[in-house]
């Protein structure tokens, strides 16, 4: 009901309407509607209450629900069924669930908050209430568990253009996770359900740093994580939301429609900070000191042995 009573502020742009307008158009009595109106003032909507005039909308808050995205997803194809939360453990969980019930391709789950956000090799990561944008994708592609890592790349592509399109210095550490002055700004954890042969579904979990202070981030050494808001300033998540989704589904799409997964690879060899550079390649147990060659057409990291006795 929120969400109806927002629309239709918002159709009055600048303009009072009625609690009795609105209680007739929704069918709802009037001390319903200020029920309402009360909850989205406690949201982070300003709207104004003049006795006999009715209500007035003259701020949106910067915040991720179905109706503040809504106008910017409706060309979406299949990233256009937002599952929002204020406060969630984590987005990967609430999207894994929803996954194994059956949920549809293409639903986002996004959270302001998340208690107990989840980074690669069990990892805490910070996810403080409007802080950053913390949301899950599902996804159904027709292939096989390999895939899984290649759709990786496609997320990390989307979010390094859509942070590209704010500034520059964007790198990739292939193949999930985004830099920005060398400092890391996007981590993302993708997770899948299937045969070997056969994808179920896949989840895939990105957590954009945006409004954090150094403060935000204890315990994690200076200068190696970072925020939009400390390298470039005020940004708005829901533009930079819709962005991403946007350019994920573009480039999802044109890898299970068309098979084409040039221009994410192309991106990532392009922006990469570890092609030349020393790495180790843990096989068998063991560490295995290499030099990063490049990323190959089909989206694989290439490495030179630096030595090649490996015993
Ligand atoms: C990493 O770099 O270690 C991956 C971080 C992934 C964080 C995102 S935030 C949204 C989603 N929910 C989680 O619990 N984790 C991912």
């Amino acid at each position: 009901m929120k969400d109806k009573i927002i629309e239709i502020l918002k159709s009055n742009a600048d303009l009072f309407v009625s609690g009795q307008e609105i209680s007739g158009k929704l069918g709802i009595t009037r001390a319903a509607v200020w029920k309402y109106i009360k909850q989205l003032q406690s949201e982070g909507y300003i709207i104004e209450s003049v006795s006999r005039n009715g209500y007035k909308l003259t701020f949106c808050p910067d915040i991720l629900t179905y109706e503040e995205v809504k106008d910017k997803l409706c060309d979406n194809r299949i990233f256009n069924r937002i599952v929002h939360f204020n406060t969630i453990d984590s987005t990967n969980n609430k999207a894994r669930e929803l996954a194994e019930k059956g949920e549809p391709e293409g639903t986002v789950v996004v959270a302001e908050e998340q208690t107990c956000g989840r980074g690669r090799s069990g990892r805490k990561w910070y996810s403080q209430a409007y802080k950053g944008i913390w949301m899950s994708v599902i996804l159904r592609p027709e292939t096989d568990m390999q895939s899984a890592s290649y759709i990786t790349q496609i997320a990390c592509t989307a979010v390094g253009k859509a942070i590209k399109n704010i500034t520059d210095n964007v790198e990739v550490k292939w193949p999930n996770d985004v830099y920005l002055n060398n400092k890391k700004i996007c981590g993302i954890l993708t997770e899948a359900s299937g045969e070997i042969d056969k994808v179920d579904y896949i989840i895939v979990g990105i957590g954009i740093n945006v409004n954090q202070e150094k403060d935000d981030f204890p315990d994690i050494p200076e200068n190696s994580v970072t925020s939009l808001e400390m390298e470039v300033g005020d940004v708005t998540r829901k533009n930079l939301f819709c962005d991403v989704l946007r350019l994920f589904e573009t480039l999802y799409l044109d890898y299970k429609e068309k098979g084409s997964s040039e221009e994410s690879v192309t991106f990532c060899r392009e922006n990469s900070n570890i092609i030349g550079k020393d790495a180790f390649l843990t096989l068998g147990g063991k560490n295995i000191p290499v030099k990063v060659t490049g990323i190959n057409s089909k989206g694989e990291l290439t490495v030179l042995y630096e030595n090649c006795n490996t015993n």
